[in-house]
């Protein structure tokens, strides 16, 4: 069975590839590496065995995607990774949020309604949850975006379950997810962000290989044990295996759906608890000062993925040191040359 990866060289993309390739299926990825390498195709390939079809193109150029799709008639379902993710430049830059955010998923289900493309899996993100008080987050919490990226993520999940309505035959599984952190354990993919990394645990490594001197801490004084904020951080790797066990629903059950998931871990940790593990596994490399916040961030989001266990057999293994330690391996084996 044939699936086609959209932004499949990007950090998640590529950890999702090795395991859906692993588990027996085909894999074709678009990729138009504005965040991301072509040197990730051919690891994907050495670390799986398999061949890999590749097209660099923008998901939104719709003649381009077409060719995809005509090209590949077999296409069993979409795992739609493409788009942008930094939260402080959708603030900067929103029309380009929403004009590749939007038209890619647009062309998507076009090409897929032409082709008779029945299930596509959704790379949606907790910034949809609106602000709460009650952890661990459910999927029938109230949603809310607070920023451009975040209404992008929001909105592409009205349109997929608005197109679902219309296509019942078509199966639409919303993955919503944690904090993505640490590295597939060969060392040879990892989180390469462009730039000055706005996410935690791609600047604390820059710190551990010396690219960056310390870690400013944004802000202590959150409703927080240690005043430091709280996110629910789960292995990439096993963030991947969430995507293997969406796959497999789609094909036990064609008449899945509409399904939307949480994907973490349950436990909330703080940015201390990430500084103090990644310096207990990985000897003490990082030093860090406390800052002022950053604007927009919130005390504490984790999740609940109980639903995702019961329906796909989704649990989260790895732990926090796997997280600390396989992050580190994959930035010094990628320092900056
Ligand atoms: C985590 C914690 C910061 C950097 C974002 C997006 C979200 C998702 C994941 C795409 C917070 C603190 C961070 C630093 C720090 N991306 N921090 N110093 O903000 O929870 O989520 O990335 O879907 O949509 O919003 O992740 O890693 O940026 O921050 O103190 O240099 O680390 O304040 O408490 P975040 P993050």
């Amino acid at each position: 069975m044939k699936v086609l990866f959209t932004g499949g060289l990007g950090y998640i993309g590529s950890h999702t590839a090795v395991e859906v390739l692993n588990e027996g299926f085909d894999v074709v990825i678009v990729d138009n590496l504005s965040n991301s390498k072509i040197g990730v195709l051919d690891t994907i390939k050495k670390l799986t065995g398999k061949d890999v079809g590749f097209y660099q193109i923008d998901v939104c150029d719709k003649d381009a995607l077409e060719k995809v799709f005509q090209e590949n008639p077999d296409i069993f379902a979409v795992i739609h990774f493409a788009g942008y993710k930094a939260v402080g430049e959708s603030v900067r830059e929103p029309l380009m949020y929403y004009e590749n955010n939007m038209i890619s998923t647009f062309n998507l289900l076009r090409m897929m309604e032409k082709y008779n493309c029945k299930n596509i899996i959704f790379s949606s993100s907790a910034t949809v949850y609106a602000q709460s008080e009650i952890m661990p987050l459910e999927e029938t919490f109230p949603l809310a975006a607070t920023n451009p990226y975040g209404r992008t993520k929001l909105f592409n999940e009205h349109v997929l379950i608005d197109y679902q309505n219309v296509h019942k035959d078509t199966n639409v599984i919303l993955l919503r997810y944690f904090n993505p952190i640490g590295a597939h354990d060969s060392g040879l993919l990892g989180e390469d962000p462009n730039g000055i990394p706005n996410n935690l645990m791609p600047y604390i490594c820059k710190v551990a290989v010396g690219e960056l001197d310390h870690l400013n801490v944004f802000g202590n004084d959150y409703k927080t044990k240690d005043g430091t904020g709280v996110r629910d951080y789960i292995h990439v790797v096993d963030l991947a295996d969430g995507h293997v066990k969406a796959l497999q629903k789609v094909v036990r059950e064609p008449e899945t759906g509409l399904k939307i998931y949480n994907l973490g871990t349950g436990v909330g940790y703080s940015v201390l608890d990430i500084v103090n593990t990644f310096n207990e596994v990985n000897g003490d490399l990082v030093k860090y000062e406390i800052a002022a916040r950053r604007p927009g961030d919130i005390d504490e989001c984790y999740a609940s993925s109980k639903l995702a266990e019961e329906e796909i057999g989704f649990k989260a293994t790895k732990t926090l040191a796997d997280m600390c330690r396989s992050s580190y391996e994959y930035q010094k084996n990628n320092k900056k040359k």
